[in-house]
């Protein structure tokens, strides 16, 4: 018998067992030992098993390698279709105690400290006056950026000869003093010192100081005048608070911070005084120094000389000295720069079913995201995951990961959601409204399909793409498909600095300002934490997340799927940092749905629900998400500002000539003014103000303007200018005051004011607070603009004196050429345009006017150059009179700015 027939029994029993081939179809390939195709699959197995027979020893190696190749493919096939399954990671669980678990109530800071009698006041909103040693201190800086983070406001005065003035109308102007280096108030000169403390004990507000790191080592040293003694350069570890000391607000005395404190320069004191309470205490890191704890930054409770101070042995780079210095404000402001204890927390998943595979939840993952959302909940009142949805991706997963899908949805009524795009793309992609609706729809429809609530009226756009810079169509779709009433995002003003941003509302959408915790798509486990765990554990305790939650009273987060499964890293880190902050505060925390959160934003910053537009073309997030069919050579490169009367359509009539200048195409409402940065239309955005701007092929050689002559006095204008055109120069033109007010007055009248039509131009000009309304607010818009210094020097808080040109409008009007000729040369434009051959005086109209191709003269119209008679000498003088302190301050600015005197202005100033 041959080899191959000894094995066909168990040929035989094999396939019988398997059922892969018949025993008929095994007879058949045998008995024919045919080479037809059907036979292949049943003679390599055959040959396999031949293979795995043999002698014992041998057959016992083959078995084991077929057993291990088994495995392999078995494994292999596993970790591609589900790697967590044999992977799976035990995700860290935030194990933080905190050794003070007592509750505590938080100290009042409305009184005055140790009941002393209040007789001055404040004013409602006072400031921090903040004593740096420069410019740039490091320490300076780090103190205002607290400030800014938590919206106090405050002045910086460099230390030097004087004090800024501290009061205004018998108020005092600020709630603390800080100094960066107390020291520097130690030997302020006698004069100002006893001013400073005057105020100080007058207006019962405190100081704060900062001890400064010295480089010799003082052991003892006595603080000038005050019975405090202090030791420089300790090395200390094992921070703990005072619980008894009445500073204590927001920071709670919760634990002791085992370990080294940061630095090896810190400052301790001592005293006998009982004016010093200590606020802070340490021990020394080197061994036996002493077993006392020693004080780090202390109370001063104004027994000694009747001024509270707060002064600290280490600045800010401690982490918990932040919580204290905003403590200490509130303390010696008497609670007027108190910020609320409320803090609101919003946790964002966007969105929960975009994710790669293998980073995906389970659904022993959404089970640890529903407990953990039950304990969360205990810490923090209401809380609840806020859950965005595409529905495209949705069991886009390995197969455990699409029953994570489902256990999401088996929960629906245990989350918040929020609709998102159908298939996450970025909305400023999209040129039309209909075409966003219609992806929109899509998500709602799958929302509906799956019992996903649709009424949220939040949303969110991914890559905050559309919603800052703004995509109007988004704004539209939004509303139409999901009655959106409130968004946010990281990107307004800009993503960084954090401390800045802000909230706005465009459209009655509310955008709210977006934090960021850390986590992004690619963190899915702790060890491979960008810069390695430590990093998130240290913005957990006391580091950037946590500070986040203090400073700001609403903080929204960003998280995605991939936080959740896996390490499940976002719940780690939650958890841990609410538990730190339940430990260190005592902040209420609270989480509210979107809507409310909304609306408890604007009601606590009602001052940021105007935006301020900025170019999108000078940050490179926003230009990446801003549609590419916008361009900022479509925005112009200078501006013609005003006032009203001073010749500006003439100038603008003159630039229009140039062949390298375009103007803004006319408005249907205010024709040749576009009038976007005052009034109504700025609200409509930049999207609506491009349109006024030709965007041609060689638009980037042009020199586009506008000319809006409201500019000039209006409030906010320098502002908004600033932050979308921060590069454009700027043209004013200025004429005699009074002759600008009486023109002013005849436009009105030629215009049908009922006002100026009803009053005479006396009346206006001596009308008193106690005149009608509207002849009140004629005559402010007749007088104001003439003040022109006051708003010069507004415009000169925004930009450098170099991007502005002030015109003589006697000039323009006597020799354009001339004027024009200056004007080429400030504006920088090439090619250069002789004015000579194309203006022409016209005796008809007295005026320069526009000669044509024909050589004829084209004038401006009736509205400019009109006929009225003269001003009467009473009313004359009035305003000479009136507008004589003015023009003092307005011959001094020009006079620093190089500019030459206008003869007009020395008439005036000489005849008043
Ligand atoms: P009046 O009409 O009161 O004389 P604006 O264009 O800013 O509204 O200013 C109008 C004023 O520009 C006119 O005021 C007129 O005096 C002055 N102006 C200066 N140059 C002019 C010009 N070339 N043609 C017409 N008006 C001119």
């Amino acid at each position: 018998m041959s080899g191959r027939e000894k094995n066909y029994p168990l040929i035989g029993k094999d396939t019988e067992a398997g059922g892969e081939w018949s025993s008929d179809t095994a007879l058949l390939c045998a008995a024919a030992e045919t080479s037809s195709p059907s036979c292949r699959p049943w003679r390599l197995w055959q040959r396999t098993l031949l293979w795995l027979s043999g002698s014992r020893k041998s057959s016992l190696k083959r078995w084991t390698t077929v057993v291990v190749t088994l495995i392999l493919i078995i494994s292999g096939y596993l970790l591609l279709t589900s790697p967590r399954s044999i992977l799976q990671p035990v995700p860290p669980e935030s194990v933080f105690r905190c050794s003070n678990t007592k509750s505590t109530v938080p100290s009042e800071h409305k009184r005055s400290p140790e009941g002393v009698a209040v007789t001055t006041q404040l004013r409602i909103d006072p400031k921090v006056l903040l004593f740096t040693e420069t410019q740039h201190s490091r320490r300076g800086r780090a103190i205002a950026e607290l400030l800014v983070a938590n919206k106090i406001k405050y002045k910086i005065e460099v230390i030097g000869k004087s004090l800024p003035l501290l009061t205004n109308l018998s108020k005092g102007k600020y709630g603390a003093v800080v100094f960066e280096n107390f020291e520097r108030y130690l030997v302020m000169d006698t004069w100002n010192r006893e001013l400073l403390d005057k105020y100080l004990v007058e207006y019962n507000v405190g100081m704060v100081g900062f001890l400064p790191p010295h480089e010799e080592t003082v052991v003892g040293a006595k603080i000038k005048g005050f019975p405090l003694y202090v030791h420089t350069n300790m090395a200390l570890e094992n921070v703990t608070l005072n619980a008894e000391n009445p500073v204590l607000r927001l920071t709670r005395s919760g634990d002791t911070l085992w370990g080294e404190a940061p630095g090896t320069d810190w400052t301790i004191f001592s005293t006998n005084h009982s004016t010093y309470e200590a606020l802070e205490l340490a021990v020394p890191r080197v061994p036996h120094y002493t077993k006392e704890k020693l004080i780090t930054a202390v109370l001063d409770k104004g027994k000694y000389d009747g001024i509270c101070r707060v002064l600290f042995g280490y600045d800010l780079k401690f982490w918990l000295h932040n919580l204290l210095f905003l403590d200490a404000i509130s303390y010696l402001s008497r609670g007027k720069l108190s910020l609320s204890l409320d803090r609101y927390i919003l946790v964002d998943i966007d969105d929960i079913f975009v994710g790669h595979k293998g980073t995906r939840m389970t659904v022993e993952d959404v089970e640890a995201l529903l407990a953990a959302q039950k304990r969360l909940r205990d810490l923090v009142p209401g809380w609840r995951f806020n859950l965005g949805f595409s529905g495209k991706y949705f069991k886009s997963g390995y197969p455990d990961e699409n029953l994570g899908d489902e256990a999401l949805l088996q929960n629906v009524e245990h989350f918040w959601w929020f609709g998102h795009m159908w298939g996450h793309t970025q909305p400023h992609k999209f040129n039309s409204t209909e075409a966003l609706e219609s992806v929109m729809q899509m998500n709602k429809q799958f929302a509906k399909t799956y019992g996903i609530p649709t009424d949220s009226g939040y949303s969110v756009a991914p890559h905050h793409s559309g919603v800052y810079p703004v995509h109007e169509q988004l704004y539209d779709a939004w509303k139409k498909v999901w009655n959106i009433r409130v968004t946010s995002t990281e990107e307004y003003p800009h993503l960084r600095p954090a401390r800045l941003r802000r909230g706005f509302i465009h459209r009655k959408i509310m955008v709210l300002p977006r934090q960021t915790c850390g986590l992004y798509t690619h963190t899915v486990f702790i060890d491979k934490f960008p810069g390695g765990r430590q990093v998130l554990e240290k913005s957990i305790h006391g580091g950037e997340l946590f500070q986040t939650i203090v400073y700001n009273p609403i903080s929204i987060f960003m998280t995605h799927l991939s936080n959740y499964g896996n390490d499940r890293l976002a719940i780690y880190t939650f958890e841990s940092v609410i538990k730190f902050l339940k430990c260190w505060t005592n902040l209420n925390l609270m989480t509210v749905p979107p809507l409310q959160l909304g609306e408890k934003y604007f009601h606590m910053f009602p001052d940021e629900e105007e935006p301020i537009w900025g170019n999108p073309c000078l940050d490179r997030r926003h230009r990446d998400i801003w549609a590419t069919s916008k361009m900022c050579e479509q925005l112009p490169k200078f501006l013609v500002i005003g006032p009203q009367k001073t010749g500006t359509t003439a100038l603008y009539t003159f630039l229009s000539m140039h062949p390298a200048i375009s103007s803004n195409y006319p408005s249907p409402e205010t024709f040749e003014e576009v009038q976007f940065f005052n009034g109504r239309n700025y609200a409509k955005g930049i999207d609506w103000y491009m349109k006024f701007f030709p965007l041609s092929q060689n638009s980037s050689s042009k020199y586009l303007f506008e000319k809006s002559a409201t500019y000039f006095d209006g409030e906010l204008v320098p502002r908004r200018v600033k932050g979308l055109l921060p590069s454009s120069r700027l043209v004013t033109i200025i004429i005699p005051p009074s002759k600008r007010a009486y023109s002013w007055y005849h436009h009105m009248r030629a215009h049908n004011d009922i006002t100026a039509l009803n009053y005479s131009f006396n009346d206006v000009i001596t009308a008193t607070d106690k005149a009608p309304r509207p002849l009140r607010d004629l005559r402010n818009k007749c007088l104001n603009p003439g003040m022109y210094a006051k708003h010069i020097e507004r415009w000169l808080d925004y930009f450098p004196s170099t991007q502005l040109s002030i015109i003589d409008g006697e000039s323009l009007r006597n020799n354009p050429v001339d004027v024009m000729n200056r004007l080429q040369r400030f504006l920088k434009i090439r090619p250069f345009f002789n004015y000579t051959e194309h203006l022409r005086f016209d005796k008809k109209k007295g005026f320069f006017c526009q000669v044509t191709e024909e050589d004829k003269t084209k004038c401006l119209g009736r509205g400019k150059g009109r006929q009225y008679p003269p001003m009467t000498e009473v009313e004359e003088k009035l305003l000479r009179d009136y507008y004589q302190p003015h023009n003092v301050v307005l011959e001094k600015l020009l006079t620093r700015l190089n500019y030459p005197v206008p003869v007009w202005l020395l008439e005036d100033l000489a005849s008043s």
